[in-house]
Formats: structure tokens, sequence, C-alpha cells
């Protein structure tokens, strides 16, 4: 029998004398009416995640309700409390910037307060994998419950929903084929309710390939944010909260090498967002499971693009509910899954996949042999330009342009860019590839999403809607096209990105996975020893950003902060692919 003290006995504050801690705790906790009946229940925590900011996060308060009935309905006791919220939106430089710190949050405050198994409510993007890394190292029996996408809009008798629409909006007005009147009518239509984004972006990404990873309940990553499906899924997940509690289910007895190579091998199936990539190296870093980049672009071998969802294809995420969720998708992936996988429901993914109801006629999920794309989404690249990988989401790219050889125009940073990209002086050609340096880890600190860089205003009018670009940074998943993103090592950290220059030759070669810079080895290394020492900004010097700066780790590690990773014991993925 565990020695591990349970409910309110766990982690006492230190005085010295445990039984007056307990003591001083109760009396404490009994202001908020609690009885000592209450107080000798498993305690199930709630991650409490909203906040004004965050409209994806809005149904929060409901969510809470339905998780606490759920515990105690089960005879355990639910307490809520606050952590860092972040919205994509509305965090500057960048969500990721803090999704560190919000991991450090998660973690600390799981471990500090007293609680038998926590119950994870997130959503937007940064906001699930900042909580599975921290409940990963706090290693407290954990479920993660998201808020669920958004419902789409309608503009003019068209079918709306953030954030790819948002952008296709966008470069039309750039093109200026819409007017100020038709962009603001758009604007009042792509948020039209709240939850997540609405297509196969980050947050619908990391809600399926946490549901395939097993720290979800089955069918939780589809009904959409104000459904009352979402509601009884959150009262549900509530109630597995106390069986995890009781029977000790670890994030550890979960989230195994086998286990990322199943959220890995959906990742490549949903045509998931790049960044998606990166939490779960994150994620799995937490665990002492690194990441093989070579065998997850073997695995996208055999595993074809089955989702039917904007960016790479048409639908949403309430259409995906509607034709059944997940669990359609694992079906036609079954013989590629490790299906004796735990999960948070104390069954295995493969007794998950038999218990689901059975299919029926839809149009969302294709099947193995009718595939959307018949690779993995995502490709990952290596060459001079990027000796520790890039990655391009091929399935989101133009075909056209996956073999491509081009002359580089080149900006220096973010502010280059903006500066720079609409001049009608700007010296551009479809038939270019744009680079921009300085967007990664440490160039821009937190790796923007600035890796869509925007066509060029005078190619735009011309009706080009798709060029080569590569950059250090990253790129939202609702957005698309011939992009390469987290060229690694970044500029700002001596990688070869920040030795090119306008003019140079670049070669493009998905099919061969390839992307070099023709310029002579010569030349490189004098452009190397040539090469000024990156500025010190007086920001990078203190706080939260000197820490970022002084220990975040490239994306082919996750953009983990160095110190929170245990060392590596095991690798993923193992399949041959
Ligand atoms: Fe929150 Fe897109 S802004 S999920």
């Amino acid at each position: 029998m565990s020695s591990e003290k349970r409910g309110m006995s766990r982690g006492l504050t230190s005085y010295g004398d445990d039984g007056f801690s307990l003591f001083l705790r109760k009396a404490f906790i009994k202001a908020m009416g609690y009885t000592d009946d209450a107080l000798g229940r498993p305690i199930i925590g709630i991650v409490n995640t909203f906040s004004g900011y965050n409209a994806c996060h809005r149904n929060v308060p409901d969510l809470v309700e339905a998780v606490k009935r759920g515990a105690m309905l089960q005879g355990a006791l639910p307490i809520e409390f606050p952590t860092i919220s972040l919205h994509e939106s509305f965090a500057h430089p960048t969500s990721m910037y803090l999704r560190n710190l919000m991991a450090i949050d998660t973690e600390e405050m799981i471990r500090a307060q007293p609680m038998d198994a926590v119950v994870l409510i997130g959503g937007c993007d940064k906001t699930v994998p900042a909580q599975l890394m921290g409940a990963a190292s706090a290693n407290v029996p954990a479920i993660q419950l998201v808020t669920g996408a958004m419902l789409t809009g309608s503009h003019r008798g068209e079918r709306v929903g953030a954030c790819t629409d948002c952008r296709r909006f966008w470069g039309r007005y750039r093109a200026e084929e819409i007017d100020d009147q038709e962009i603001a009518e758009v604007n009042d239509q792509l948020v039209p309710t709240a939850g997540t984004c609405s297509v196969m972006g980050t947050a619908s990404t990391m809600a399926l390939v946490t549901e395939a990873l097993g720290m979800m309940l089955p069918g939780g990553a589809c009904p959409p944010a104000v459904s009352a499906a979402r509601q009884r899924h959150a009262e549900e997940t509530g109630a597995a909260a106390v069986r995890i509690a009781a029977d000790r289910l670890t994030p550890d007895k979960i989230m195994t090498p086998k286990a990322f190579e199943n959220a890995l091998r959906v990742l490549l199936a949903i045509g998931g967002s790049t960044n998606g990539l990166v939490h779960l190296t994150a994620m799995a870093g937490r665990m002492g499971i690194e990441v093989d980049l070579e065998a997850v672009d073997r695995l996208g071998a055999d595993t074809p693009v089955l989702v039917d969802l904007k960016p790479s294809g048409s639908y949403y995420m309430e259409d995906l509910h509607k034709a059944g969720g997940l669990v359609m998708i694992l079906r036609e992936l079954k013989h590629l899954l490790n299906l004796d996988c735990l999960t948070v429901s104390g069954r295995t993914l493969g007794e998950e996949i038999e218990a689901a109801p059975k299919p029926w006629p839809q149009n969302v999920v294709r099947t193995a042999k009718d595939p959307i794309y018949a690779e993995g989404g995502i490709a990952v690249l290596r060459g001079n330009l990027c000796p520790g990988g890039a990655i391009i989401k091929q399935s989101a790219a133009n075909p056209k342009l996956m073999q491509h050889e081009g002359r580089a125009v080149v900006f220096a940073d973010a502010a280059d860019l903006a500066a720079r990209i609409d001049s009608d002086d700007l010296d551009v050609t479809a038939d270019d590839i744009l680079v921009l340096q300085n967007i990664g880890p440490k160039g821009h600190p937190g790796m923007p999403e600035a890796g869509y860089l925007p066509i060029p205003r005078k190619l735009a009018r011309q009706g080009v809607k798709d060029i080569v670009r590569i950059s250090d940074g990253r790129m939202s998943g609702t957005a698309a096209g011939t992009i390469v993103l987290h060229v690694t090592p970044e500029s700002a950290d001596g990688g070869p990105l920040a030795l090119v220059r306008t003019g140079d030759r670049i070669r493009l070669d998905v099919a061969g996975r390839r992307l070099d810079m023709l310029v002579d080895e010569a030349e490189i290394g004098r452009r190397r020893a040539s090469l000024p020492p990156r500025p010190l900004r007086p920001e990078d010097d203190r706080g939260y950003r000197k820490l970022l700066m002084e220990t975040v780790t490239q994306a082919d590690k996750g953009v983990d902060f160095d110190f929170l990773v245990p060392p590596v014991k095991a690798k993923t993925p193992l399949a041959k692919g």
C-alpha cells in the first residue's frame, strides 16, 4: 500500500509540525464553507484558465461547474484554482514566448496545492501543451479537458471561421479585391461564438493529438464549445478524474514513447498544425523522450492525410464532430497504431476504438484508400541551410512549388519585413524565394508565427497567391502556402540562415527532403567569419526574458527551457514507417 498522503494531507506547508500544518490548513479552508466530511474526500483540482482576454476560454466557468458535478457525483471534493491564460491575439510578442511560463505555473501550482488528481482546462493554442508539459513534470494524475471549437459564421451567404478565412479575407483586402466596408463586415463574422479556432489550427490539432495520446477521455476533442455534448464530456471528465486519483494513474503511465508515436501518427494524418510537432516534442521531452525528426518523416511515408478540414481541405471542426470525431480517424489508422497504450479512461486505445459507436456515411474523414493527401502532412527537410532540420506542411503547400530553385529576397528581421514588403520598389518576382531571418526562439523571442510572410503587395495585385517562403519562425496552423519553417539552428543562434543574402540561389526539394543555399563552402565560411555578433538588447538582460534567452532550446528540441527537461531515456517514434 502506498504511503503517499492523500487529500488535504498532501504537500503540507512547512511549519516543522505536520499536525499543526494540517490543522492550520483546515482552519483556513473552512472559511470557504466546507465541512469536515467534504475535507475528508479525495480532492480533484481544476485548473481554471478563464480570462477576460481569452474568448477561446469564454465557456470555462460552465465547464468548471460540469467537472465539479462529475467529481462530486463520484464522492470527491473538486477545488478550482487559477493559472495563467494565454490567447493567441493577446500575448505580446507571441503566445509561444509565454508557453513555458504557463507550464511552470501549472506544474508548480499542481505540486504546491493538495490534489489527488487534476483536470486541466485549456484550449487556445499554447495552453494545452503548456498544461500537459506542467502536468507531466508534476506527475500527479491528470486529465485534459479542452474548451472545444467555436461554431462557424456566415458572410454574405458564405460560411466563414477563424482563422483560415481571417487570412484569406485579409489577403483579398491587401490585393484590393474587397473594400473597407466588406472587411469590416467579415470581421463581425469570423469568431461568432466562444471556443477555439474552427479549422485544423493548433488548438484543434492539440485537442486531437491529446485524445490520441490518451490524456483525454475518448470523444473529447471535437464537441463544439457551446454544445451540450461539451458539457456532458466535462461532467464525465470530472468523474474520470476521481477514478484516476484512486488508481494513481499518473502521466508517466500514459505519456509513453508508444503513445507519443500514436499522437505523431495522428498529427500527420489530420494535416495538423506544424506547431503540433514542436509541442509534442516539448511534452515528450518532459518525460525524457526524444522525438526523432527523421523517424517522424519516415512515419509520414505510410500515413495519409485523411481529414478534409481547412486549411488543407474544406470543412470545419463542427463537421468533424458530426462525422464522429477522432475515432473515425483512429479506425482508418488502426493497423498503424499501438493499440495497447493506456488512456485516462483506464482502458487501452484499442478497447476505446472497439467500444466507439459504429461509423456512418460522411465526407469529412476519408478512407486510407482515398486520402486527401497520400503522405503525412508534415515533411522534414535537411540541407546546408538547416543542419538541425526544418519542416514544411506539404499538405497545405502548392505542388508546383515543392521542387523549386529561386533567387533569395532576404529580410533581416520582422521590422525589416514590415518596412519593405509592401513597397512598390521591392525587387521581387513570383519565382523568387522570400527569406526572413531572426524570428526564431531567441531572435524575436518566442518564435512568433511570422513565418507566414505575406505575399508582397505588388505580387498580390498581380494575382500571385503563393511564393516559397523560408524562416526560422513558426506559422499558425490556420495558414497555408509553400512555407518552410523552424529552420534550425535559428539565425540568431549562429544558424546558416543568417548567412543568406539577397541574390543567392536557394533550392527547395521536398521530395528529396532537402533545403540548400547554392553558395560554395568557401564563400559561406567567409560570410560566417565576418558575421557581426548579435547586438545585445537591453530588454534581454532581465526577468523572464533573460531566463528565456539563456535557456530556451531550438525547435527540434521543443523550444522548452533546458533546465526543465530531464535526460533522454527513450526515443519516439519507434515504428520504422
Ligand atoms: Fe485561440 Fe485560435 S485564437 S484557438
